[in-house]
């Protein structure tokens, strides 16, 4: 199954957890949103998509700058990381991501690595968030520390089942 990472990312957080990705999953091609197309997007059998999220609640701006209507997601595997601060942001912590999981679920996406733990975490609100659990691979690097590399590896290696 040929498989992409795509991100935005304005300060370089969001493509490191990227290429923590790609390190653990190297068939996987790593693609910077603000470099490609949604045709492009929509040759692969399966995404792994993330952003960061800035102005109270809005997708990374590389991402507000895309095509997203464009995707075609209908049946598509589909994992989603996100990067944020709760302690800054936190009403709407991550909500870039979960922006673009709403975009996944109304285009029937086939989610994949999705019901994560939200117990490490203390925030007052999240579009990230359903049933009480994260819709992805959610980072606040001042939350994850050292243990950012090994949340990371062990999502991926986690997912990595789901696009074979
Ligand atoms: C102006 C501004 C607004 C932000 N708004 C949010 C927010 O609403 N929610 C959140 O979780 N993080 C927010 N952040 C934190 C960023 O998402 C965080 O710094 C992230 O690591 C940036 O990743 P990047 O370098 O890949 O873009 C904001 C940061 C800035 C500078």
């Amino acid at each position: 199954m040929s498989v992409a990472i795509v991100y935005g990312s304005t300060k370089g957080t969001t493509a490191s957890v990227a290429e923590i990705i790609k390190n653990n999953f190297q068939e996987a091609d790593l693609i910077n949103i603000a470099k490609t197309t949604a045709d492009k997007l929509n040759s692969y059998d399966g995404l792994i998509i993330g952003t960061s999220t800035y102005y109270d609640g809005q997708l990374q701006d590389d991402w507000e700058a895309f095509d997203k209507e464009a995707l075609e997601l209908n049946g598509k595997r589909v994992a989603f990381f996100g990067v944020g601060n709760q302690k800054r942001h936190s009403e709407t912590f991550n909500d870039g991501i979960g922006i673009l999981y709403e975009l996944g679920v109304k285009k029937g996406a086939k989610i994949v690595g999705d019901k994560n733990p939200i117990d490490n975490y203390a925030f007052e609100a999240s579009r990230a968030v359903v049933d009480s659990k994260f819709i992805g691979l959610i980072i606040d690097k001042e939350v994850e520390c050292d243990l950012l590399k090994d949340s990371v590896t062990k999502w991926t290696n986690l997912i990595k089942n789901d696009f074979k």
